[in-house]
């Protein structure tokens, strides 16, 4: 099994800051590492628009809180969809999900959900370079598209996606804002959700579990948070919130830390799902923010963990990685996640999962 290692810049996160409240950073920063700290940290305000990472302005245009909501309940409408029990969107023969991850599950999950979109939204989702794909896309639009709905390669009998149906409307009055917004959500929930299932592949690769499907989630929440570091800007409103903050100084949030506090879990640095069995409420743990916290908790997080159990229940859970493959890395990224495992074979299936 390769043997994991962090960037240089995490390990030394890990190996000074774990178990500590409060730490600096830089003559301007603070880092967070205590769970209650961080809850209090998050309740004081909600985010500033430019702090949100899906709904953060779009060529300088604020989105507003109507088309936020539109969004999230389009792609949860997708997510529904392509996760129904009846639908056979997601073969479950495992040997199509091999490949080196997390982009390979990036692209399979862009395939489950948005497979009957027209051609240059698909793109969108998998051209890495975004100003090629923004070009394509909008050259595309203004060709396809002059006066009324947008032709999906699939044909008429295919429904596209419920991202696609809300942003593409032709009454939309900003097209080019349409197609950015399509790419940034679309691609937050591929790769957010690809991160995850690739953390967790590592993680029961490394050492098979045979746990609940929500259990393997949850401590791979724990262990290797996608969303490891999150950011507030300076303000009054941190003032009192701990001695070492000044005035000036803008947080760190450290999920990744608290999720291994000594003080809250045993072994903290452990991989051992069993250790949710019997918790049934997670998110009342205070050393547990895997979605953060307060008004600005994840809108997403009940879609992405199930997104993410569909996947692993089809399939993803029986892949294993590649064994001579020597070291795994975990790199420095808006989104933690091994980067470029080799997922070569399947497991044997086992006795399904209770969930
Ligand atoms: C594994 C997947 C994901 C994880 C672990 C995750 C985690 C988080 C965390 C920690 C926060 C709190 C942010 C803060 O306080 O600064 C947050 C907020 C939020 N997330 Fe997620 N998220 C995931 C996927 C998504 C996806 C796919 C979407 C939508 C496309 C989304 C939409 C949001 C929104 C709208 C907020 C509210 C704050 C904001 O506007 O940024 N999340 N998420």
């Amino acid at each position: 099994m390769p043997h994991l290692t962090f960037d240089p810049k995490i390990e030394q996160l890990l190996r000074e800051h774990v178990g500590t409240e409060a730490f600096r950073v830089d003559p301007r920063t603070v880092g967070i590492a205590d769970g209650a700290l961080l809850r209090e940290a998050m309740s004081r305000r909600t985010i500033h628009d430019f702090e949100s990472s899906v709904f953060r302005p779009v060529e300088r245009t604020r989105v507003d809180p109507e088309t936020r909501k539109q969004v999230m309940r389009a792609l949860a409408q997708d997510i529904r969809a392509a996760t129904a029990a009846d639908s056979a969107a997601w073969t479950s023969d495992p040997e199509h999900l091999l490949g080196i991850w997390p982009r390979a599950g990036s692209r399979h999950l862009a395939r489950l959900l948005f497979r009957h979109d027209p051609w240059f939204l698909r793109m969108l989702v998998r051209t890495p370079n975004s100003r090629t794909a923004m070009g394509l896309a909008k050259a595309a639009l203004t060709k396809a598209v002059p006066t009324g709905s947008v032709p999906s390669r699939a044909g008429g009998d295919m429904a596209e996606s419920a991202l696609s149906r809300l942003l593409m409307d032709p009454e939309a009055p900003h097209r080019s804002i349409a197609l950015r917004l399509y790419r940034r959500t679309a691609n937050a929930l591929c790769s957010a959700v690809a991160a995850l299932l690739t953390n967790a592949v590592y993680l029961e690769s490394e050492r098979p579990s045979g746990a609940r499907t929500r259990d393997i989630f949850l401590e791979t929440l724990r262990l290797l948070p996608p969303s490891w570091l999150l950011s507030r800007q300076a303000g009054r409103e941190y003032a009192d919130l701990h001695p070492l903050i000044g005035p000036g100084d803008g947080l760190l949030l450290c999920p990744l830390l608290a999720h291994r506090n000594p003080l809250t879990w045993d072994e903290p640095s452990v991989y051992a799902p069993a250790r949710w069995s019997a918790v049934t409420d997670p998110e009342s743990l205070t050393d547990f923010v895997p979605f953060g916290s307060g008004t600005d908790r994840c809108w997403a997080r009940s879609q992405v963990v199930q997104l993410a159990e569909y996947a692993w229940e089809r399939g993803v859970g029986r892949l294993a990685v590649n064994p001579s493959q020597r070291v795994a890395r975990v790199e420095v990224r808006p989104i933690l996640t091994v980067a470029r495992l080799d997922v070569n074979h399947v497991r044997e299936a086992r006795s399904p999962a209770v969930r």
